[in-house]
């Protein structure tokens, strides 16, 4: 039988088959080709859609936007602390209300459970653009990038280093599970993924065959990847006091020559960004300032050397997101 997501919310990765994972990577591809070759893909004209942002973003808001704009519809761009939500109106009205002017709901914010009671009451399919457990418009972006590089996902193995507890980690143990690729979560026991979501991995991956590992160990963790991936030390909606503790608890778990020199020789980096790489940013000039540290969870020459695919992989959240969008709005 066919894939048809049509209708159907992206909540979390854990909701989709490895089937229609596939179906979305393929259809990606379709209309990254297609916007390449100038193509036009107005399939959706007529619809509308809502981008409801309680954090900040670049690369979400401008692929839901842009990728909204080539698929013909009307975008509305809901600023953090400018619409009613939560404040003055609860998740359910909320939902009630948008749900009967747009055909399309992407949230960003904190608890899962806030996009998962928008997708309950909202009656159209609503998108989660990141919240403080998972981020799946961002694995069909980092999918897609390692399948473009490698032609292929299965039997590749990813290793992630450092806060392996967060929302982009979380999410990728779960992507790399639903696909056969080789999943090893890098970093110090105290932010290992919840003990539930790496048993429901790991039932996953007994049947589409991918090797899950969780280690301290950097040497032992990166031998025979193919790809190397980290994010921010300290995630958007945690206390700025906790910067302490995690740059002392993840400096080890810096991605740098050295580590890159212990994976594959053909191996790449990534990291959903925004990356403090440098002192370029005033939160990366501010952690200089209070420990002396430059270069955090990557070093500035991995950053930018050929083996890092990390524009490739930010190009791919457009493509991604617009796939999502048609498959469930068409
Ligand atoms: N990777 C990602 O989600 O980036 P933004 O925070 O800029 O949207
Ligand atoms: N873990 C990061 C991802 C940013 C895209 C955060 O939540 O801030």
């Amino acid at each position: 039988m066919g894939v048809n997501l049509r209708g159907k919310s992206l909540l979390k990765l854990l909701d989709f088959s490895t089937e229609e994972i596939r179906y979305l990577l393929d259809l990606s591809r379709d209309l990254k080709s297609q916007k390449r070759s100038g193509v036009p893909h107005r399939h959706l004209e007529g619809k509308n859609i809502v981008l409801l942002f309680e954090k900040t973003s670049t690369r979400t808001r401008c692929a839901f936007e842009v990728a909204g704009s080539d698929l013909g519809m009307g975008v509305t761009y809901l600023e953090p602390g400018t619409s009613q939500m939560g404040k003055k109106e609860s998740i359910k009205d909320t939902a009630k209300v948008l749900g009967r002017m747009y055909d399309g709901i992407e949230y960003r914010g904190f608890s899962q459970r806030i996009v998962e009671e928008l997708a309950e009451f909202a009656g159209v399919p609503v998108w989660n653009g990141l919240t403080d457990e998972f981020h799946p418009t961002q694995m069909l972006a980092d999918l897609l990038t390692v399948e473009e590089h490698f032609g292929q996902l299965k039997g590749r193995k990813l290793v992630f280093m450092g806060d392996a507890r967060n929302n982009v980690a979380n999410s990728l143990l779960i992507a790399c599970a639903k696909m056969g690729v080789d999943f090893t979560a890098c970093g110090p026991a105290d932010l290992m993924p919840a003990e539930e979501l790496v048993e429901t991995a790991g039932e996953i991956a007994k049947v589409t065959g991918s090797v899950l590992q969780f280690t301290e160990d950097v040497k032992e963790a990166v031998a025979g990847a193919d790809v190397i991936y980290t994010d921010i030390w300290v995630s958007m909606g945690e206390p700025d006091e906790i910067w302490a503790t995690r740059t002392k608890l993840l400096k080890p778990y810096q991605v740098n020559r050295e580590v890159m020199n212990g994976a594959s020789k053909d191996a790449i980096f990534l990291h959903c960004l925004p990356s403090f790489h440098n002192r370029d940013t005033v939160v990366g000039e501010e952690i200089y300032q209070k420990f002396g540290i430059g270069e955090m969870e990557v070093s500035d020459e991995v950053f930018e050397s050929p083996q890092s695919k990390v524009m490739d992989q930010a190009e791919n959240r457009m493509h991604t997101i617009k796939a999502i969008m048609y498959a469930t709005l068409k």
